[in-house]
């Protein structure tokens, strides 16, 4: 949440920063600013909206200068005003920042900072850090060798509470930055005689693929001959620089309308990337190589304990029905945000996984160091790369799947289904499944790609369900046992970039309340998958078309249904069981895509949210 950039260099830094912002914007789009140094001062543009707004109402693209700071923001303190907006310059002119984050003793500091003459033009908790960076600067005397303006931020950050990604500049200092980071993610650029800033790699990755993943309690200082990273108890830290895997390509649209729908059509690939190099040689297993985790650990844990938030959450709740099946050890899958403070009673042989795509969700983040503070061992599925969950993390595994830029997770998702699946069938190796049964779950695994590349054909057909289907407000998505959590996906996807309402329930589970909400403007999409269940989601079916409700079916092409129960049917490949969760999440994603682009929302940018969550 929130996007930060920081260029400091020979090039004009104008263009840089709006540049990383507009590949950044998908953290938070309230409103867009930009500040760079030029002609002895500091020139600031900023402006509710999105950053084109920025550029065709603003003079941002005019700005002279070679080093500036450039902000978009998800609004938590103060509303989205233009004077709420980032960058904020401290009232004597000194200091102008950015910050990602949440400053929880703001109140005490702007009562404090009053009593020194230092006045406020916003609501935010960001200005007050500005002003108590411009107190100490002008207050504090420093070591002769000291840097005055490091020194003062330093200062600053020992007396905040909270959390804080920050860019600074000072008027005295105006070829440097001063960036720090506990809770919000930062990274530094390392280019040819200039050096930037983000909260993540796609805003510099045109620039630089060389990287250093700041960590929590550092602070970097840099100009465009170099940088030196120090922590808040002014040690010196010696950097590592990492090579980014990606391209600037996977992070455009390329001959796509918006990221969500590239991202969906992009699945069969990756989760080839997914999957690649994970099975055994004998072809019986998986192998991940950085859990870190023996076989005897596997054969030693009696639960596993999974924390994640919203989609991730989801992806494990499927894990937990494969890992039971498969594996047969107990789960359990908690919100991360709930985990932190309900004080769980917790077994002595637990493993924690926490599962997220960004790997900066700062609920699940708190998961892992709450889990973590307690002994256990945590390992993390991220997508990611450097990311704190993984680094925080005692093993992991990444997805592989490239940066997802579409608000709504898509690709991430299905490839945390993936991983779910392949974690079921590595631990149930190390336990009870036997060496046929295992070759034929690899089997299974290895022919995903190509079934979603045939589901993904059902495009046309959904477009066209999702465009009679667009005017309904409300909607019921039900299936049962692993696509429980799928119909809960599919609600979630459809409410937050269309606006629809959607609830997901366990098919069975209707009739004990949701069916009040049956009538013939609440339609019901329902998974019917061949096996067991087959005639009691039927039943249920029943139930909802008596009732004049209508029904999306979404089958296999082994099912038949009885004639004329359901008004639109969707046929799935057949495919395994651990294979059906992610055949069956491509009709929802594409149903609620061209559902809100038949109501014109914002696809990859719906209201009120924000990629990355790193506020609690
Ligand atoms: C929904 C969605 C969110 C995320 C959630 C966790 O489409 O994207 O619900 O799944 O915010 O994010 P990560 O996986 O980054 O921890």
């Amino acid at each position: 949440m929130c996007g930060i950039v920081g260029y400091v260099g020979k090039q004009k830094a104008a263009s840089i920063l709006l540049e990383g912002l507009k590949r950044l914007e998908y953290r938070g789009y309230d409103s867009a600013g930009v500040a760079t140094w030029q002609s002895g001062g500091f020139q600031i543009a900023k402006k509710v909206g999105r950053v084109d707004s920025l550029m065709r109402q603003t003079e941002a693209a005019k700005l002279g200068g070679t080093s500036g700071i450039g902000h978009t923001r998800w609004a938590t303190h103060g509303g989205v005003t233009d004077t709420n907006s980032h960058p904020h310059l401290s009232s004597d002119g000194k200091i102008v920042l950015i910050h990602n984050g949440v400053i929880e003793n703001y109140a005490a500091i702007k009562k404090f900072l009053l009593t020194k003459n230092f006045r406020f033009q916003s609501e935010t908790d960001t200005e007050v850090l500005g002003n108590l960076i411009a107190y100490h600067y002008a207050k504090e005397p420093t070591a002769p060798d000291a840097n005055r303006f490091l020194e003062a931020v330093r200062k600053t950050l020992r007396h905040v509470e909270g959390t804080y990604g920050i860019a600074v500049m000072c008027a005295d200092q105006p070829d440097e930055i001063v960036a720090a980071r506990k809770g919000s993610p930062l990274i530094l650029g390392v280019g040819d005689g200039e050096n930037m800033l983000a909260s993540d790699v796609s805003a510099i990755i045109s620039r630089t693929q060389s990287v250093v993943y700041l960590k929590d309690g550092e602070i970097v200082l840099l100009s465009a001959a170099g940088f030196s990273i120090t922590t808040l108890e002014s040690d010196d830290v010696t950097a590592v620089i990492d090579k980014v895997t990606w391209e600037v390509a996977d992070a455009e649209l390329g001959d796509y309308t918006h990221f969500m729908e590239k991202e969906i059509f992009e699945q069969p690939a990756a989760l080839e990337n997914t999957m690649r190099g994970r099975f055994s040689e004998d072809g019986s297993t998986s192998n991940f190589g950085g859990l870190n985790t023996p076989a005897s650990d596997f054969r030693e844990i009696d639960r596993i304990h999974f924390l994640a938030c919203g989609s991730a959450w989801h992806a494990c709740l499927v894990a937990e029905h494969l890992i039971e099946r498969y594996a047969r050890v107990p789960v359990e899958v908690d919100y991360a945000s709930e985990f932190r403070y309900r004080n769980a009673p917790l077994g002595r042989h637990t493993l924690f996984f926490t599962v997220s795509q960004s790997g900066e969700t700062i609920d699940t983040l708190a998961g892992l160091r709450e889990a973590k503070r307690k002994g256990y061992k945590v390992l993390a599925i991220n997508n990611v790369v450097g990311s704190t969950i993984a680094r925080e993390a005692d093993g992991g595994v990444y997805q592989h799947v490239g940066p997802e830029i579409g608000v709504a997770s898509t690709k991430a998702f299905t490839s945390q289904l993936l991983l779910g699946a392949m974690l079921a069938l590595h631990i149930g190796r190390m336990r009870d499944m036997s060496f046929a049964d295992g070759t034929a779950f690899v089997q299974a695994l290895k022919q995903t790609p190509d079934l979603v590349r045939e589901t993904l054909k059902l495009a046309p057909q959904l477009k066209d369900i999702a465009k009679r289907y667009a005017h309904h407000q409300d909607f019921l998505f039900l299936g049962r046992l692993s696509l429980f959590p799928v119909a809960l996906e599919g609600a979630l996807k459809l409410k937050e970039i269309s606006y629809i309402h959607a609830e997901g329930y366990p098919a069975a589970e209707m009739k004990h309340g949701p069916i009040a909400l049956v009538s013939e403007d609440c339609p019901s999409v329902i998974f019917a998958p061949p096996g067991e269940m087959f005639n009691k989601v039927v039943s249920s079916m029943q139930e909802i078309k008596a009732r004049k409700g209508k029904i999306i079916a979404i089958v296999t092409k082994s099912c038949q249904l009885p004639e004329g129960l359901a008004d639109e049917i969707v046929c799935l490949p057949d495919c395994h069981e651990a294979v059906l969760p992610i055949l069956a999440t491509v009709p929802v994603q594409l149903l609620s895509y061209y559902m809100a682009v038949a109501l014109g929302r914002d696809v990859d940018k719906p209201r009120n949210l924000a990629k990355s969550v790193t506020v609690e």
